[in-house]
């Protein structure tokens, strides 16, 4: 399931406008700075493919990167960035929402939490759309190399992550898969790629 070969392809603002040829994609999704495209980078071993920032919104449009010549990562904007013009902030999620629900080839959307910090409401109210929409979804914990500090409520990120999940129970018919990561040490790296390599061939 390794990847060998990946391969910017396009960055759109439309769903009509991302790539036509038919192939399976999974996408990442969460609030900015979670670390999409730091987790995209460590899936495809490469430092600077998708680029990463620490100030959010750095990822603006829809990204297709062809994996493998076979598949496509899609890296999209965060949401939740507050110092986003209104504008702007409408328009992403316009249009990522448009794309979760008429991306016919979408297998399933990856939707990354923070679990260096307890659930965040945005988070919640994410999880709980992609739930009543019935999109198909993965939950993927980032950041789990960070331990526990005061400032971030003093809990451990397994802590987090079971607070989280108690909090969605509601939302899913069945409990999404989930999967702890950490683009620092590359945890989770292999568990994804396996992941999505059994998706690809249901
Ligand atoms: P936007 O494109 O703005 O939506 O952000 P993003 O979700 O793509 O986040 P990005 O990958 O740019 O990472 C944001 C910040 O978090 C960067 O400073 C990263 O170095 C840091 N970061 C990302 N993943 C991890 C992780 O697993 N562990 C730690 N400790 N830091 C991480
Ligand atoms: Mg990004």
């Amino acid at each position: 399931a390794q990847i060998v070969q990946a391969d910017f392809v396009k960055s759109s603002v439309k769903t009509e406008d991302c790539p036509g040829d038919g192939l399976p994609e999974f996408a990442l999704v969460g609030r900015s700075n979670v670390g999409k495209s730091s987790l995209l980078n460590s899936l495809v071993r490469r430092k600077r493919l998708a680029l990463t920032s620490k100030k959010p919104g750095k990822t603006q449009c829809i990204n297709h990167f062809r994996i493998n010549d076979n598949w496509y990562l899609v890296d999209l904007p965060g949401y939740g960035y507050a110092s986003a013009p209104h504008e702007l902030k409408h328009d992403w999620n316009k249009f990522t929402k448009d794309y979760f629900l008429n991306r016919s080839t979408l297998v399933s959307v990856f939707l990354l939490v923070d679990a260096s910090i307890p659930p965040k409401q945005i988070d919640l109210d994410y999880a709980s759309w992609l739930g009543q929409n019935q999109v198909p979804m993965t939950m993927v914990f980032t950041k789990c190399d960070k331990r526990k500090k005061k400032k971030n409520g003093g809990k451990r990120p397994e802590e987090n992550i079971k607070e989280f999940q108690d909090l969605i129970q509601g939302f899913f018919e069945t409990t999404p898969p989930w999967i702890m990561t950490s683009s620092v040490t590359n945890q989770g790296r292999d568990e994804i790629l396996l992941h999505m390599a059994q998706l690809r061939n249901y």
